[in-house]
């Protein structure tokens, strides 16, 4: 029998114990993030400091390289190092992408019981870039963190395709079946919870920012948001559906979720905008290939 959703409030206290026990066998996120974030958060810090952080991580620092050498970025000139990086893609770019790198790090590359994981990540980051241009689009004052929340916002799926790798599979035989939201069928197979609630405990686990919390828990209903965060989760709202209308990477379900009026209304959205956002994702199609192909 199929249970609506519940919030957060709803659950009983030993449901969340259990899930949050097995997300503490996921790794943590490198230490490298925490610094980055705290770096981020410190007023009193400077790009200088950003870019000494990143420079003593070798793995991050290089794909960071390649990622504004490529495509996606579309600078002329080359960047050969990571404080020039700072300086040319900005502080806040580096950033999401230091945190992207090191998120794919520890979530990315294992292997998927059932759901295509390289799918998924096109997914994902097609709907940061579609973030990133919508922020454009709208002015909203910060694209990066758009970005970043584009990336993030289903990160629970990976979460639950490894901890309850048996019940995701039930999830994934059922959409095959019938098509229906992803979240509708979790929340009906995993008594009540969804990606949206598990990447909202596993971004507490590992101390994202109260903002990127917000908008990973509300991205299917903004409206649900608390009032800072409503804005960011009506544009990863947007950004996830028009992602799945352009047909990139795939959403773990084929349906291209309406566009909800009060997201619609929040970001001053006219047809004429969300057809300007459709055709300028559709053109970055091949560098989100390339960009997915570098991270990994
Ligand atoms: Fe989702
Ligand atoms: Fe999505």
């Amino acid at each position: 029998m199929f249970e609506q959703a519940r919030t957060e409030s709803q659950f009983s206290e030993h449901e969340i114990k259990r899930f949050m026990a097995r997300l503490k066998d996921l790794p943590t996120l490198p230490v490298i993030v925490t610094r980055i974030m705290q770096i981020a958060k410190d007023e009193k810090s400077s790009a200088k400091d950003l870019g000494r952080m990143i420079a003593k991580d070798q793995s991050i620092s290089s794909r960071i390289l390649r990622l504004a050498n490529s495509a996606f970025y579309g600078y002329s000139r080359t960047i050969t190092s990571i404080p020039q990086a700072v300086v040319v893609l900005g502080f806040e770019t580096v950033k999401s992408l230091a945190l992207s790198a090191s998120v794919f790090d520890v979530l990315g590359r294992s292997d998927s019981r059932f759901f295509d994981r390289e799918k998924f990540w096109l997914h994902s980051i097609g709907c940061a870039k579609a973030c990133e241009l919508l922020a454009k689009q709208v002015r909203y004052p910060d694209p990066e963190t758009a970005f970043l929340a584009g990336l993030l916002h289903d990160i629970g799926k990976v979460v639950l395709d490894r901890i309850f790798p048996e019940e995701y599979q039930q999830v994934a035989n059922s959409i095959r079946e019938a098509s229906r939201p992803i979240v509708e069928v979790e929340k009906e197979v995993l008594l009540g919870v969804g990606h949206d609630d598990v990447g909202f405990w596993l971004g507490q686990h590992w101390k994202f920012p109260p903002l990127l919390l917000e908008s990973i828990h509300h991205h299917h209903h903004p409206e649900d948001s608390e009032p800072h965060g409503i804005l960011l989760a009506s544009l990863v709202h947007v950004g996830d559906s028009i992602t799945r209308k352009v047909g990139i990477g795939s959403g773990g379900d084929p349906l291209v979720p309406n566009i909800r009026l009060n997201s619609r209304k929040i970001l001053n959205l006219d047809d004429d905008a969300l057809l300007v956002l459709s055709m300028n994702l559709s053109k970055e199609r091949a560098n989100i290939e390339e960009f997915l192909q570098v991270l990994g």
